[in-house]
């Protein structure tokens, strides 16, 4: 299977397929799950720069990782250039290979101190986060934007320049304003006047790849270096290997209600030896209602799942449903993946 191999600075990744930042999803059993797909990066969900530099124990737990999960990148969250250079070293102390800079996160509480979208108001404070970063540190800073603020301020074109002057190796830009949150398509027209804006800094292109056809896609209607898949690993962490596939001109696999049980399985296996019980019963409504999305007549064992009290009892339900006569909706439910409980 072809995979284009993707240089970031000095850095060498396998290819140009890589895994978002989710918070509240992409925890270590998650990337254990995507990264057995071999993505050209994966990122952890992001942590504050705030917490970080208070080496609050929660926020270094984002953080954990498996030696397997190379190459990973950490994503750091915040508005003050005078922490940047400090949570840079400690990102590349715990041996991450990127540090990426989020200029996307659309949340109330980020954003009211200018952090995540709030960013987008202020690109100049961009430009000097990611040279202080830069200056720290020896492994690539990357920066992920969404287009702007609303649709009256798109300034994602603009922040490329910012994010290149200020020595970014990559720009990841979200085809979304922050006034859209998740909602309405991404505008990927955008994303290709950012690659066109670009002279060195690499452009990677993220918004609406929920299969291997809009992978294929979104690299030839933006024409950026890479693509970044966000909610469209929810639930199939194999798309990874389907883009592939669908990029080398393979046909591709299609997965059976067994594949389906023995993913969900699988992940659950990895969250209980991460989480505890309690934990464990939580994030496992989340990452059922995922798998069983787009099964017709799961919504029972949806619910069941959401009521059972033990893993035991969770097991069980899984063992016992009738995956081999599983049939799938024609149309993937991409917009409920935004609402399962994230
Ligand atoms: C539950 C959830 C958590 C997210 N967390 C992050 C995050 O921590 N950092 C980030 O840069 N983007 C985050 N995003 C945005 C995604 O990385 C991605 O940009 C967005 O979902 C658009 O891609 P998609 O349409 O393919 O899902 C999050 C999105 C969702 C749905």
């Amino acid at each position: 299977m072809l995979q284009t191999p993707f240089q970031l600075g000095s850095l060498e990744l396998p290819s140009n397929v890589f895994c978002a930042p989710l918070a509240g999803c992409s925890d270590l059993p998650f990337r254990k799950m995507t990264t057995s797909f071999k993505p050209g990066l994966v990122y952890c969900e992001m942590v504050k720069m705030d917490a970080l530099v208070r080496y609050d124990p929660h926020t270094f737990r984002y953080l954990d990782y498996e030696p397997g999960m190379h190459p990973i990148g950490a994503q750091l969250c915040g508005s003050k250039p005078q922490y940047a250079a400090q949570c840079a070293k400690i990102v590349e102390s715990l041996g991450f290979d990127v540090i990426d800079l989020n200029c996307g996160c659309p949340v109330d509480k980020v954003t009211k101190d200018g952090s995540g979208s709030g960013l987008l108001k202020n690109p100049k404070v961009i430009g000097d986060i990611i040279s202080e970063m830069v200056a720290a540190v020896k492994i690539p800073v990357t920066v992920k934007v969404r287009i702007g603020w609303d649709s009256q301020s798109i300034n994602a074109p603009e922040i490329t320049r910012i994010a290149e002057a200020a020595g970014a190796k990559a720009i990841c830009v979200h085809g979304r304003t922050r006034a859209q949150g998740y909602a309405g398509p991404a505008n990927w027209d955008y994303i290709r006047a950012c690659k066109q804006e670009a002279r060195t800094i690499k452009v990677i292109a993220n918004g609406d790849i929920f299969d291997a056809n809009s992978a294929v896609k979104i690299f030839s209607h933006t024409g950026c270096d890479a693509i970044l898949v966000a909610r469209g690993t929810f639930g199939q962490p194999w798309i990874i290997e389907d883009i592939y596939r669908a990029l080398s001109g393979l046909d591709p696999i299609v997965r059976s209600g067994i594949d389906y049980r023995d993913s969900l399985l699988q992940h659950l296996e990895y969250v209980i030896c991460y989480q505890s019980e309690r934990k464990a019963m939580l994030d496992m409504r989340r990452i059922g209602c995922w798998y069983l999305k787009n099964i017709i007549g799961a919504k029972k064992l949806r619910e069941a799942l959401n009521k059972s009290k033990t893993i035991v009892e969770v097991r069980d339900l899984i063992m016992s449903y009738p995956w081999a006569e599983a049939a799938f909706k024609t149309q993937p439910e991409e917009a409920e993946a935004a609402t399962c409980e994230c």
